[in-house]
């Protein structure tokens, strides 16, 4: 087999970066996240790089491959031209840490602003009941590993194109999941309207096209959850129904969503 051709990015957030150019001996089977363990262990062992199970299934090793995000343990070698280059660079709607590894936890500060699971406070926890047929679809939204691929991938996010803060497909996907859940009380529809910026999402599908856990994002979480947003607050027949019940049940929203801050990698030459 021919070596692979690697153009790596280097730096951190104090300095430009570089990308750096590695030949890297190709075995049968090898993925994107193999090379770079071959680059460690050879050309560049203070490279940094993110990973954990190497199994698709912690969600770690997201990078861009080619410009495109990736999990770096899933991403075959095989599946590139390898008489071309493959560049390999951090996730870019996320501030850089070093090399390939960003700083993620904006991601987490927003799950914190979102109403969690909120069961009947007039039922003891063991006599919760239902049946598979109401939860089906609920569990689609829990095969999410939190790879933020979806983040990375969303123009919103990726570009700051906003005022005010998106929570993002990966967080749309969780209110989804607790607002379909069929004991939950909470209605995060306020939430999702204001604080969250579901209004953002053009729908563009991107998100979806890059869920390692082929989660249907926009059409199973997203867009359900623009009509039950719209329902209530742009059709006069369910704006008046709410003013008569007295407004939400529990309003889902906790706190404002911080802000996106940093920038992406920044570095000499434009990426490929
Ligand atoms: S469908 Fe919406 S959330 Fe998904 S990438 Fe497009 S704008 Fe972002
Ligand atoms: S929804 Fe899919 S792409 Fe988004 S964080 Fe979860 S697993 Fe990753
Ligand atoms: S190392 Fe766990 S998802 Fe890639």
């Amino acid at each position: 087999m021919p070596d692979a051709h690697l153009r790596v990015f280097r730096g951190d957030s104090s300095t430009e970066g570089r990308f750096e150019e590695f030949d890297v001996p190709v075995e049968e089977g090898m993925v994107v996240l193999d090379a770079l363990h071959w680059i460690q262990g050879h050309a560049a062992p203070d490279l940094a790089v993110r990973w954990n199970c190497k199994a698709a299934k912690c969600g770690s090793c997201s990078a861009e491959v080619d410009g495109r995000p990736h999990l770096m343990c899933k991403t075959r070698l095989s599946d590139f031209d390898l008489e071309q280059t493959i560049t390999v660079e951090p996730m870019r709607a996320f501030p850089l840490i070093r090399d390939l590894v960003t700083d993620v936890s904006w991601n987490y500060e927003v799950n914190k602003t979102i109403q969690p699971f909120t069961p009947p406070t007039d039922v003891p926890q063991e006599d919760w009941r239902w049946q598979q047929e109401d939860i089906e679809r609920v569990q689609e939204y829990r095969k999410c590993i939190e790879c933020f691929l979806c983040q990375d991938v969303c123009h919103v996010l990726r570009n700051h194109e906003t005022e005010r803060p998106f929570m993002g497909p990966r967080y749309l996907v969780r209110a989804a999941g607790l607002e379909m859940h069929p004991i939950d009380q909470a209605d995060r529809r306020e939430y999702l309207k204001d604080s969250g910026g579901i209004g953002f999402c053009n729908i563009t599908k991107c998100c979806t096209e890059v869920c390692p856990e082929h989660i249907k994002i926009t059409d199973n979480a997203i867009i359900p959850l623009k009509e039950r947003v719209a329902d209530a607050y742009y059709d006069p027949i369910g704006w008046a129904w709410r003013k008569l019940r007295g407004g939400d049940a529990e309003s889902g929203a906790r706190a404002e969503l911080p802000v996106l801050q940093g920038n992406p990698p920044q570095t000499d030459e434009a990426p490929d």
